[in-house]
């Protein structure tokens, strides 16, 4: 059997880091302020993790909770006080937002300095141009952690990403073809061509689709190396809320297959909120350096 890499021990670790670093400094935290618009389940319980992991390393954040009929005029003018508001160091605004609002418009609000979700123009121009002080997205800098942390190797190895969103694929793509990280990338979507035997290439295969058991065991070089980011809720009548978790992996069939595979939950997720912590804390320090 594979070894399950375990993101809730390595991110624990880097909380860990974190507070330690924040340890002896003086006058006021860090702080993340956390903007979500609507009640979307998912969203309501990711915002409440990041805020729980925020008060454990020692960093303030502020939840900011708009309802469901927020106009953007109305999101834009919080953005622009958050962006103006001293105190405030790092900004996130929750994804997915409601429909009638412009998110990628959204996203370019936030202050280059404060977007510690990385989605803005100036900071994914900055990680195409491999500039240290770019904030990187918070899953594939997670993801690439993960990697690092588990021994993976990645220089000179096939890496398969599927899926091209901004918020993973691009970025995640980006980030493993960086030098020092040095894999040979592949990007892979939904109209990709001959997407089984592309994968079935892949040292390193990475699923970021959103859809449940779209890479089988068909799909997976022996040996591979695979990460599933897919967090998916499907109905289950055996769980108390209803519903269970499940990544874009077929995990009972592909483990057997793999020298490493992340399971959900507990592979990718909690990486993420690690990373926002270290973004969040990597603009104090930036900040107070001005
Ligand atoms: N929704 C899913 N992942 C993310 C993320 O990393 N940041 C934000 N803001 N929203 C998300």
């Amino acid at each position: 059997m594979p070894d399950i890499i375990d993101g809730n021990k390595i991110s624990e670790e880097i909380h860990a880091e974190l507070a330690a670093h924040l340890a002896n400094i003086s006058g006021r935290k860090p702080c993340v302020a956390l903007v979500r618009v609507g009640d979307d389940p998912a969203s309501i319980s990711y915002v409440a993790k990041k805020s729980k992991v925020a008060a454990k390393i020692g960093i303030e954040s502020r939840l900011n909770i708009l309802p469901e009929s927020t106009t953007q005029e109305q999101l834009d003018s919080l953005i622009d006080n958050l962006n103006a508001d001293e105190t405030v160091d790092a900004i996130l605004v929750q994804a997915p937002l409601p429909k009638h609002l412009n998110e990628q418009a959204t996203f370019n609000r936030v202050s280059a300095a404060k977007d510690v979700d990385g989605f803005s123009f100036a900071n994914l121009g900055k990680l195409c141009q491999e500039d240290k002080s770019a904030f990187v997205a918070c899953t594939p800098a997670g993801i690439i952690e993960l990697i690092k942390r588990s021994g993976v190797e990645t220089r000179g190895k096939r890496a398969v990403v599927v899926g091209r969103s901004l918020i993973v694929g691009k970025p995640l793509a980006l980030l493993l073809m960086q030098k020092g990280i040095d894999a040979t990338v592949s990007v892979c979507h939904s109209r990709s061509e001959n997407l089984k035997q592309i994968c079935k290439e892949a040292d390193i295969l990475i699923a970021a689709v959103g859809r449940p058991n779209t890479i089988t065991a068909d799909m997976v070089k022996d040996g591979a190396c695979v990460i599933d980011v897919g967090i998916n809720r499907i109905p289950c009548a055996e769980k108390k809320s209803g519903y269970k978790l499940v990544g874009d992996v077929d995990f009972e069939s592909v483990a057997p297959k793999c020298s490493k595979i992340t399971p959900v939950p507990g592979g990718v997720g909690p990486m993420t909120v690690a990373m926002l912590m270290a973004n969040t804390v990597k603009s104090f320090f930036a900040r107070s350096q001005k």
